[in-house]
């Protein structure tokens, strides 16, 4: 007996050099715009798990100012394509009085950023800024004001380059859009 199968295929968005070129760019202007920090005093970056987690260790690679890394972990999407409107949010971080640049793979509805911004205050940063590699501001409900974003993109479902769908495609190292 033969299951049904769906045919997925992930239509090309950004080659890894693309990718690659643009982090680049974001990584000079947030050095630029940081080149106070010292390493007594260093931008402290918050990463999104999963999904941010490539473009974070690229991005800091490109980042030539003091800085040091913390994780968060949210999850939003359940197996659909569609954002659940629920957010769960861990952390354990010390923020307080430290500039904080959150760093995110995709900003669709605002809810996720939303979230964690009002989380993330509360614990009192000097500052807090977002940096998203992607941003669908035709998909946004809640408004979310993003400091450094890679690339505007439709509202379509993206893969690839740390981002997932079930927990499949985060291994490409290129962006491209999931149709079945
Ligand atoms: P929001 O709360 O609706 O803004 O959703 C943000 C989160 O949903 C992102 O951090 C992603 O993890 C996930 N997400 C949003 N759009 C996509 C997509 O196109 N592909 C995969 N995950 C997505
Ligand atoms: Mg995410």
């Amino acid at each position: 007996m033969s299951k049904k199968q769906t045919v997925t295929t992930i239509t090309p968005l950004f080659s890894a050099e693309t990718i690659g070129n643009r982090i680049r760019e974001i990584g000079k202007e947030i050095s630029d715009d940081y080149a106070g920090a010292t390493p007594e005093c260093p931008l402290h970056l918050v990463v999104v798990l999963k999904g941010a987690f490539i473009f974070a260790a690229d991005l800091a690679r490109a980042i030539t100012i003091p800085c040091t890394i913390d994780f968060i972990h949210a999850s939003s999407y359940g197996s659909e394509r569609t954002s659940s409107g629920n957010v769960a949010i861990r952390h354990n971080l010390n923020v307080a009085g430290r500039h904080l640049l959150l760093v995110e793979d995709i900003i669709d509805t605002g809810l996720t950023m939303q979230q964690i911004t009002a989380e993330l205050r509360a614990l009192q940063p000097a500052s807090l800024k977002i940096c998203s590699l992607l941003d669908k501001p035709e998909a946004r409900k809640h408004p979310v004001a993003i400091a450094y974003t890679g690339f505007i993109v439709p509202n379509t479902f993206i893969v690839g380059f740390g981002i997932d769908h079930n927990e499949r495609y985060r291994e490409l190292p290129s962006l491209g859009i999931l149709c079945s």
